[in-house]
This record gives structure tokens, C-alpha cells and sequence, in this order.
């Protein structure tokens, strides 16, 4: 839970600031920030995983506004980006290029090029076509570029099937079969640089086990492998670490870095690195939507919200939840309801049978934990705007995103 928000006088407010207060300004829906509470996430992170004396790269993916990647630079954190824009956001937001990781299955030409340009410290190659490309434009460029495989471990994350990544079948990282061929590949090339292996098993995982059993086949793979003459002084151990989207399961990140720390204790001169996203920011956001209608139906009314599954979508992606709190606590009855959006598809719910303190039409909700993959997510589907994105900080606080509105986007046709 996001122990930034609270209830004053029935009002609830994010730090010192009462959302009803910012909505009135900003209008509804609105994603809005706690600063403190990314701050504190970092500083457990860094805590947490001081004792592996790991580099942290947040995962840009998770929420990449350049108001949170700035406070990420401030911090010294790195960074893990997928794509050129996160690249261009990252580095405006005054992250040096040699933190910076570059993963994804399926970087452009042009992606390499602008990553190679900027000096950023390490590719996560993920196939052998991926790695050859890199070589051809090393060579054209006469740059030498930082390397790490990317391997599939086969362990399940035993989290939603849509975000499990390290299994066999999975798009994601180098099967164990083609590694060989991978890290000769690479040691032939004047222009590759090895560092090591990466992992990233999945997202909101909520128990340490998957880590344990990775980093206990990872130990086992580095000792062959250096062995075998590689110089593996880099281990990638990915993010993935799992909040409490209202049903009480997380992972903390002492659990997580202890797990990591015993596993891997004995292997000398090796770098750890981890890339989390949810686990900084996703606790601290919430989106703040106002009940459009109040529908009677049978069996359960619904409440029908102004924020919809193109302002937040991981309901209808991965069936997620995210707890609803009334902006003003009110003593009335529980009920039952369905909350659901305005777009056009029966996937635009948010939940179904929740039980909530009887809700009017025209009152304002927030939905809570809805940090990550939030904003980041967010489509103009029906033609709808982009919502704004609001940081609070104290009883202040600023627009770090104004509202893209249709009028807008009409330009570009
Ligand atoms: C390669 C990689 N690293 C890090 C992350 C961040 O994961 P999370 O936000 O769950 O920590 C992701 C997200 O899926 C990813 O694909």
C-alpha cells in the first residue's frame, strides 16, 4: 500500500495534498504521483541490495515520464530501456549513457546506431541475428560496444502467463543451446566487449523461489563457462519484483537481495546488476477517475467511470486488479458493484463484484497502485485524450505531463 495516502477529515489525500482538490484543477481522470514515496522506494532498493553492492537500472518501461526518470538520475540510479525513445528520455533526464542497458528482442538498425552513438554501457543481446547486426554496424562505425547474453533460464516466475518471460517457448533471451555459439560469436569480434549473462524471469513475481532457483543455475553456469575461458564479470539478474495490488502478496526487496546474496555468495569478480521498474514506482501512483453514471442493474449496478482501459490498461491486458478508494469516506453500506469504463468493449472493466461503500454518481475514486505500466500504457482508443500525469510533493503539486487532447493529435491528419 501506498502509505502516502491517507484520510484527513475524511478528505483522502496523497502526502499533504487532498486529490479532490487536485482534481477540481486538473479535471478528471488524472494520474497523480507521490514523490516521497518513490524517493522511499529507492533508498529500501538501494538499502536492500547495497550488500551485493548491485547497480540498479530502473526499468524505464514501468513509467518513463522525465519527472521520475529525473528523480532516478538525482538518485544515481541507471537505467533499462527497450527502445530508442526511452534511450532519448533516459539521457534527458541526465542518466549517464554507461549506465544505461539496452534489452528488447527486436532493436532497429537505427535503435543500435542512436545506442552506440550515445556510449551506453551494455547491449542485452537476444539472438544470434541480433548479436550479428550489431557486429556489421560495430564494424561500419568503428565502435566497440558492451555486451551481455541474454539467456532464457527455463524457470517459470509463477506469475501471469502474459508476463512470465524466462520459459522455454517464451520470444524473450538466448535458449542454453545457442550460448556457445552466442559467446564465441562474440569472442571472435573485435568490436564486442563480453561483460556477462542476463535474466529476466517476469513480472509481479511474489515469492523469492524463481530467483533462488535462477541464481542457483546461473552460479552453476558462470563457473562452467569461465572455466571454458569466458570472462564473465557482469550478471544481469532483470526486475520483476512484485507489489501488493490489494491481496497481500508482494515481494520485498530485502527477500529478494537476501535470496540473491546466498545463492551467489562465492562467485569473486562479478558485477551484479538488477533492472526493477513496478517495485519503485507502482505503489506510488494512483489514477483519479469521477463516476460518470451510476447504472441499476441486475444483478449488480455499475458504476461507470470517465477513466477507461486506454488510460489504464492492464484489467483488460492481464485481467489486473487495483484496489478503489472514494476520494471522500463517507459513513454509508457497503455494496457489491461492477466498475467498469466508458470505451466501446466488454473488457473495459476495472473490477467486477467489488465490494466498495455505496458510491454516488459525480463522486470521485482513485485507483490505487496504478504507477506502473499505467501512463505508459495509455492509447487514445474512442479518440480520447491522453490524461494528464500530476506530481505531489508535500501539499504541493505540478502538472509533469499536460493532457494530450484530440484537438491536438487532429494535427497530425
Ligand atoms: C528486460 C526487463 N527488465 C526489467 C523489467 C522490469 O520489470 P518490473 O517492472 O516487473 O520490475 C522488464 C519488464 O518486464 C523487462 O522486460
Amino acid at each position: 500500500m501506498n502509505q502516502m495516502l491517507r484520510y484527513i477529515e475524511s478528505e483522502l489525500y496523497m502526502e499533504s495534498a487532498a486529490l479532490n482538490r487536485i482534481a477540481e484543477q486538473v479535471g478528471t481522470p488524472f494520474y497523480c504521483y507521490s514523490k516521497a514515496n518513490i524517493e522511499q522506494q529507492i533508498a529500501s532498493c538501494k538499502a536492500a541490495f547495497n550488500r551485493l553492492d548491485a547497480t540498479i537500472h530502473y526499468a524505464a518501461k514501468a513509467n518513463s515520464n522525465l519527472s521520475i526518470l529525473r528523480m532516478m538520475a538525482k538518485a544515481g540510479l541507471g537505467a533499462d530501456v527497450v527502445s530508442v525513445g526511452e534511450l532519448e528520455r533516459v539521457i534527458i533526464a541526465g542518466i549517464p549513457a554507461e549506465k544505461v542497458i539496452f534489452s528488447g528482442v527486436g532493436k532497429r538498425k537505427d535503435e543500435m546506431v542512436a545506442a552506440l552513438n550515445a556510449g551506453i554501457g551494455q547491449f542485452n543481446l537476444e539472438s544470434i541475428p541480433e548479436l550479428d547486426a550489431l557486429i556489421l554496424l560495430c564494424e561500419s562505425l568503428n565502435k566497440t560496444a558492451g555486451v551481455s547474453v541474454r539467456i532464457n533460464p527455463d524457470v517459470d516466475g509463477s506469475t501471469h502467463r502474459h508476463i512470465t518471460t524466462g520459459v522455454k517457448g517464451s520470444k524473450f533471451g538466448i535458449s542454453m543451446e545457442q550460448l556457445d555459439q552466442a559467446l564465441s560469436r562474440i569472442g571472435e569480434s573485435a568490436h564486442l566487449q563480453l561483460r556477462g549473462l542476463a535474466v529476466h524471469i517476469g513480472s509481479q513475481i511474489v515469492t523469492a523461489a524463481p530467483y533462488r532457483k535462477v541464481c542457483e543455475r546461473l552460479r552453476d553456469w558462470i563457473v562452467n563457462l569461465r572455466r571454458a575461458g569466458h570472462a564473465i564479470t557482469h550478471l544481469d539478474l532483470g526486475g520483476g519484483f512484485g507489489i501488493d495490488y490489494g491481496d497481500g502478496n508482494y515481494l520485498d526487496f530485502e527477500s529478494v537481495a537476501t535470496v540473491m546474496h546466498e545463492t551467489l555468495q562465492g562467485l569473486d569478480n562479478l558485477q551484479i546488476a538488477i533492472e526493477p521498474g513496478r517495485s519503485i514506482v507502482g505503489n506510488a501512483g494512483v489514477l483519479v477517475s469521477a463516476v460518470i453514471f451510476r447504472k441499476e442493474d441486475d444483478p449488480l449496478p455499475f458504476l461507470i467511470l470517465d477513466a477507461g482501459m486506454n488510460d489504464l490498461m492492464r484489467p483488460a491486458l492481464y485481467q489486473a486488479s487495483h484496489p478503489i478508494q472514494p476520494l471522500l469516506e463517507r459513513k454509508v453500506e457497503m455494496e457489491v458493484v461492477n466498475v467498469v469504463g466508458p470505451i466501446c468493449e466488454s473488457t473495459d472493466f476495472f473490477s467486477k463484484a467489488i465490494t466498495l461503500p455505496k458510491i454516488a454518481q459525480g463522486e470521485r475514486v482513485a485507483l490505487l497502485q496504478a504507477g506502473a505500466y499505467g501512463a505508459v500504457m495509455a492509447s487514445i482508443y474512442n479518440s480520447r485524450d491522453i490524461i494528464p500525469e500530476v506530481m505531489v510533493d508535500g501539499d504541493r503539486f505540478e502538472t509533469i505531463r499536460r493532457r494530450i487532447t484530440n484537438h491536438n493529435l487532429l494535427e497530425f491528419e
